[in-house]
């Protein structure tokens, strides 16, 4: 099949945090010539503009109505993802430890999720995109032509957000405080009441602990091709 009649696809890669979805559903991305969309910056930035606010991240109606009147902007600077809302840059203030603790908090409200979800489906109409969060295979697009989960034991997530955070110039926190945050934010994410974190049945599991970056990237890959093809492919763990 020639590369303009193949089909763009919604790819939907959902894990748990410091998985290594950002990295790889950025790079699959760009090497499809697909949009990438990151679901949790969405909840960041509705984390943040909440507390900016005064509104308190317990109050469900008033969250509600914050995130729906919001404006997201998602603006390509070089290599680097910005995350624009209500006109204002704020890609470094939702990447602070708190932040994401408070994205957690915000994203168990189901008027924040509904909101949200709006905007995701609607960034995914046209097909050729790659979305990454927490639910995007289960409840945002449960007919994406490919899920996949992405997993890692909590340390070795750990070790790579705690490098992530000494790259950056953070020293603020240990190993082993950055480990309990995570696992602290996966019980949180997994046992919510509404669109909790857990592969879709039909998800194909990838450990990047174990296979590493690049192995992971090319699986995919090789599902994005099958799928391209035939939609009714059957994809299973070991076909990976
Ligand atoms: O992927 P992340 O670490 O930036 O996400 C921050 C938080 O947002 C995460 O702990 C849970 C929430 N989230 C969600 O509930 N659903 C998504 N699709 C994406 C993120």
């Amino acid at each position: 099949m020639s590369a303009e009649t193949l089909r763009r696809i919604v790819i939907a890669i959902d894990g748990p945090a410091g998985a290594g979805k950002s990295t790889i559903a950025k790079q699959t991305a760009r090497e499809l010539g697909y949009t990438y969309v990151d679901t949790g910056a969405m909840y960041r930035a509705t984390g943040l503009l909440a507390r900016e606010r005064g509104v308190p991240l317990d109050d469900a109606e008033r969250l509600g109505g914050l995130t729906a009147d919001l404006e997201f902007g998602f603006p390509w600077v070089g290599e680097v993802l910005h995350t624009v809302v209500d006109g204002r840059d704020v890609s470094h203030l939702i990447r602070t430890p708190e932040a994401a603790l408070d994205a957690s908090t915000v994203s168990k409200v189901p008027a924040v999720r509904a909101a949200l979800m709006v905007r995701q489906r609607a960034m995914a109409a046209a097909g050729g995109v790659v979305m990454e969060g927490r639910d995007i295979g289960t409840v945002v697009f449960p007919d994406a032509e490919l899920k996949v989960f992405l997993t890692a034991s909590s340390r070795v997530r750990g070790e790579r957000r705690w490098k992530q955070m000494r790259d950056r110039g953070d020293t603020s926190m240990s190993l082993d405080d950055v480990i309990t945050d995570i696992e602290r934010r996966d019980h949180q994410d997994s046992t919510r009441a509404v669109a909790p974190l857990r592969p879709a049945e039909d998800s194909v599991v990838l450990d990047t602990s174990k296979l590493g970056v690049g192995r992971v990237r090319q699986t995919i890959l090789r599902l994005v091709a099958a799928r391209q093809e035939d939609p009714d492919v059957e994809i299973t763990q070991s076909g990976a």
